[in-house]
């Protein structure tokens, strides 16, 4: 599907839940988020329903987010779902990795073919620091869960506060080079004030080139992480809500002031 601007959308990111087991500094504000109504969360079957007519309009890669998708109860079988769906040539997920112990194998069996990690520091004290008392070991167990899987390649994704070049960042490339994991270093954005750069090692934030949709756990689509701009799915019907993101995708990313990266998935 082409866009105003040339670009060639084919890549539709859906957050399967707005709830996470984690609060990452960065991700949730202190004072919390309002969670969606549970009522309106999409259910499995839009969702598949939802993917077949986007696939049918042009969407080739479809990954995952959350929220923490493995927190939802049911992923597994969305992923399965999913996989039998004939035009996807990229399946893919991004977790925080800390349940990934519990799920890999039953993941990789449903078809799922990527996954990407949240990883951003070695140190177990900093982990519970950034993300409000989560549990390094959890990830660590979690990543040689999906190696012992079998996927490939796994990337882990490092939020750095400055630069790749910081202690953290630094400890987590070279425990990514010793455990042949692929490493992308994302700089923290900030959705309403607008702030977001390329991610290092990443597609992300290139508005130039940028081939994404999005779609929330209730069913609004989203033309650009850094807009307001929705569409309900519900409300307007599959391929009337694809047709109307797709032309009114902006040619660069603005502000959000309407979602957190807890319910857009990043
Ligand atoms: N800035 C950059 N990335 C963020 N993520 C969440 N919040 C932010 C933010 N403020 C991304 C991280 C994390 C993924 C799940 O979401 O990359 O790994
Ligand atoms: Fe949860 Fe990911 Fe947000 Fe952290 S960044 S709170 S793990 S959704």
């Amino acid at each position: 599907m082409l866009d105003s601007y040339n670009r060639n959308v084919d890549y539709l990111r859906i957050s399967v839940t707005d709830r996470c087991n984690l609060r990452c500094q960065y991700c949730i504000p202190e004072e919390g988020v309002n969670l969606f109504d549970c009522d309106d969360i999409l259910k499995f079957e839009e969702i598949k329903d939802f993917v077949n007519v986007a696939v049918k309009k042009g969407i080739k890669k479809v990954r995952l987010t959350g929220g923490e998708p493995l927190v939802r109860e049911g992923t597994v079988n969305l992923v399965s779902m999913l996989s039998k769906i004939e035009g996807i040539n990229d399946l893919s997920l991004t977790t925080n990795g800390t349940l990934l112990n519990k799920y890999a194998v039953e993941l990789k069996n449903a078809g799922l073919q990527r996954i990407n990690i949240s990883l951003d520091t070695l140190s177990t004290e900093k982990y519970k620091k950034i993300t409000r008392n989560g549990n390094l070991s959890d990830v660590l167990k979690g990543i040689e869960a999906v190696q012992k899987a079998g996927f490939r390649p796994i990337k882990i994704n490092c939020v750095v506060e400055n630069s790749s070049d910081e202690k953290d960042a630094r400890e987590v490339a070279e425990f990514c080079k010793i455990n042949k994991l692929e490493v992308r270093f994302i700089h923290k954005m900030n959705l309403k004030k607008g702030e977001y750069t390329t991610v290092e090692g990443g597609k992300g934030g290139n508005c130039k080139s940028c081939n994404r949709l999005r779609l929330t756990a209730n069913g609004k689509l989203k033309p650009c992480l850094f807009n307001d701009i929705e569409f309900d799915i519900r409300k307007l019907g599959y391929e009337k809500a694809i047709k109307m993101a797709i032309k009114m995708k902006p040619e660069f990313g603005k502000v959000n002031n309407i979602n957190e990266f807890s319910n857009i998935g990043g």
